[in-house]
């Protein structure tokens, strides 16, 4: 994997870990930020030593505490829609990414960095975790997914609340929302947790993962019948070695060794 000047990246058995590196600027996803992202995801889906990805922020005051401000504050009506669909396109990436992807957020989990930490497959949050949509502050609204993960997350009235009023919840309350999976005291417990959970899943059959991801995403496509995805998705599944090996371990009373083929 190259070098990027905003995010750092370290590999590590098959596991990815990114950590978006503004620090002084509370990791604020600027354009550049998301370029790399945007990158790093090609380089993902395309790169078969790579199985899992954990993203978080450096230091321990923010996770990501939004879009730069800096970069928003003069767009017109043509390239704010553009800004916006850039960021959904590159998020959605992440979501539909066939490898799990976790995000472990300590600090200011604001704005466009609630919507990165949404757009994975997983929240793993430190005590000091603070989520929060205050876009409403600067006159706009969530752009990059927002409006519609949290949504899906928190249910309908938590979201109108939490996006109208542009308050801050706590890691406890983002728990108890659903918004997180697992609280951990110290944000290098919560790496540790989301370590755990990617271990589990580097154990099992990586194109039924991608499935998974798949059928679950198709829940929230109004233009596709999740359940159709789920028989097609079944089905692929059973064209693979991943599959003969699994069931064949299971009757021979040995451990599976998937190769993800
Ligand atoms: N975009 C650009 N810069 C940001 C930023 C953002 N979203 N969030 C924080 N920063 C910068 C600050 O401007 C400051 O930079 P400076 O030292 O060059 O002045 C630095 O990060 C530290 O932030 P600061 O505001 O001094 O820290 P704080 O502890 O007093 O407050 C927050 C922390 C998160 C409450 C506050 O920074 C904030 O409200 N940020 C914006 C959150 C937001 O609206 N996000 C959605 C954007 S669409």
């Amino acid at each position: 994997m190259a070098d990027f000047a905003n995010i750092l990246t370290e590999e590590k058995n098959g596991l990815l870990y990114l950590t978006i590196n503004r620090e002084d600027k509370l990791n604020a996803l600027n354009f550049d930020t998301l370029e790399e992202l945007k990158s790093i995801f090609e380089e993902v889906v395309d790169n078969k030593a790579i199985k899992a990805v954990i993203i978080t922020g450096a230091g321990e005051k923010a996770f990501v505490a939004g879009a730069d401000i800096s970069e928003i504050a003069n767009l017109n009506e043509v390239n704010a829609r553009k800004f916006a669909e850039n960021g959904q396109e590159i998020f959605a990436m992440i979501e539909n990414c066939h490898k799990p992807v976790i995000a472990v957020t300590n600090g200011f989990t604001l704005g466009g960095g609630c919507e990165l930490a949404m757009a994975c497959h997983m929240r793993i949050a430190s005590a000091n975790a603070k989520f929060g949509q205050p876009e409403v502050n600067l006159g706009i609204i969530p752009g990059y997914g927002g409006t519609q993960r949290l949504t899906i997350l928190a249910g309908k009235g938590k979201a109108f609340e939490l996006m109208m009023t542009g308050d801050m919840i706590g890691a406890e309350e983002a728990k108890n929302l659903g918004l997180v999976n697992h609280l951990l005291p110290t944000k290098a417990e919560a790496i540790a947790k989301a370590e755990e959970i990617i271990g589990k899943i580097m154990s099992k059959a990586p194109l039924a993962i991608g499935m998974i991801v798949d059928c679950v995403n198709a829940v929230y496509l109004s233009e596709e019948n999740g359940y159709q995805t789920e028989a097609n998705s079944f089905a692929r599944c059973v064209k693979s070695g991943d599959y003969k090996e699994g069931t064949s371990a299971f009757l021979e009373k040995r451990k599976p060794v998937f190769k993800g083929e």
